[in-house]
């Protein structure tokens, strides 16, 4: 099995070789990998003059899973596209045709403390954000800012656009992901106000029709957003459109606490996937030895189920930290009364050692 690893950028390199040393305790019980190494993000400008370098794309397409860390910076997040670290990762995205972007927020009964909403509202919560990726308000044209002939005044335009073969696609993917749970799909649009998110709502139906076993049920993105605050544990698998997946699964990421805490998978079409922490590169905290690793960690357990079909080492992967978590070890973001604190090397070593 091939595994890419693209460090990237700031905390991006520390959280990745923490997975890097799991991985190394997983092969020691079983499967093996073959691990290369590629530059993205400003790395990838600094080492080959692109966010994206050709050869790191060439070696993602082979691989068949990808590690990823975190791209860009606040200065390069100011640069033309061309040259902004981040634009690396969505052009990445896009040429892999990544359009199932899977969140799991699960609030670890070891650490319900972390979380700023009470015990009682989170314990328990075990849901999927299944955000589509690759179409939606972020791609669709005619985009930009005009000046309007008439007034003399600018205008900024973006196109919410979304064809029924996107739709139908991440939709299945919403059902087969239930199936696997708790069997429930709950979509999000904004349906009574926007075309394009009512025909989301009439391909998720009729997609619906051939996974009779799966509750369907549908809510316009406001409603969700307050109901997944106030009854978090309602919810089983979310799916919904690239903006509104976007801001929904921000908003859940606080259910368990941190940033640091949660792991992603983006999927195409050929199963393969990118497996990476959902926080950024934290200029704040890189190389001082603080970030979580356990959002790489625990994405690099979603590989080994998702693409690599390897459950049983996933599953050892997820119980190591939930080990480590129950005796207490905590990284700041996720810091309690009477914890133990440590930082990014310790953490990663701890997690390795429970393996
Ligand atoms: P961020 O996720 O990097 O940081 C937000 C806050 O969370 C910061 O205070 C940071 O210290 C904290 N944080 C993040 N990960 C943590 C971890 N593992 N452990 C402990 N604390 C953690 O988001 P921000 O600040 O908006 O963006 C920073 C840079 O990262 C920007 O250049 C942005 O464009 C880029 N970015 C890249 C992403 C990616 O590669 N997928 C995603 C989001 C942002
Ligand atoms: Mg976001």
């Amino acid at each position: 099995m091939k595994i890419l690893l693209l460090p990237g950028d700031g905390i991006g390199r520390e959280v990745t070789s923490q997975a890097v040393k799991v991985l190394r305790a997983v092969s020691a019980n079983g499967p093996q990998f073959e691990i290369a190494e590629a530059a993205i993000g400003d790395a990838g400008l600094a080492a080959a003059g692109d966010p994206l370098p050709a050869e790191t794309l060439e070696a993602a397409r082979k691989a068949d899973g990808i590690l990823f860390g975190a791209a860009g910076t606040y200065e390069s997040d100011l640069l033309p596209p061309e040259k902004r670290g981040g634009h690396g990762l969505l052009r990445l995205r896009k040429a892999l045709d990544l359009y199932a972007n899977f969140r799991p927020v699960f609030a670890f009964p070891e650490l319900l403390g972390a979380s700023t909403l009470r015990r009682e509202v989170v314990e328990g919560v075990d849901l999927v954000v299944l955000r589509e990726l690759t179409g939606d308000i972020y791609f669709g044209t005619p985009r930009g800012i005009h000046r309007d002939e008439a007034t003399g005044e600018r205008v900024g335009i973006n196109t919410m656009r979304y064809t029924e073969s996107e739709i139908r696609r991440v939709a299945h993917a919403a059902f087969k992901a239930a199936r696997l749970r708790r069997s429930k799909v709950c979509s999000v649009d904004k349906a009574n106000v926007l075309e394009t998110t009512a025909l989301w709502r009439e391909v998720v139906t009729e997609v619906g029709r051939e996974y009779a076993d799966v509750a369907l049920t549908h809510l316009y993105v406001d409603a969700a957003a307050m109901h997944l605050i106030r009854s978090p544990r309602d919810f089983d698998v979310i799916v919904t459109g690239n903006i509104f997946g976007d801001i929904l699964s921000d908003a859940a990421a606080m259910l368990t606490g941190s940033i640091g805490m949660l792991p992603s998978a983006s999927i195409g079409p050929t199963g393969k996937g990118l497996y990476e922490p959902v926080h950024g590169s934290a200029p704040d905290i890189a190389g001082k030895d603080l970030a979580n690793p356990l959002a790489s960690i625990l994405s690099f357990a979603m590989m080994l189920r998702l693409s690599l079909g390897q459950p049983e080492a996933a599953e050892a992967v997820e119980r190591a930290v939930r080990t480590v978590l129950a005796e207490g070890y905590r990284t700041g973001d996720i810091m309690e009364p009477g914890a133990r604190l440590v930082g990014t090397e310790a953490m990663g070593d701890a997690v390795t050692r429970a393996v």
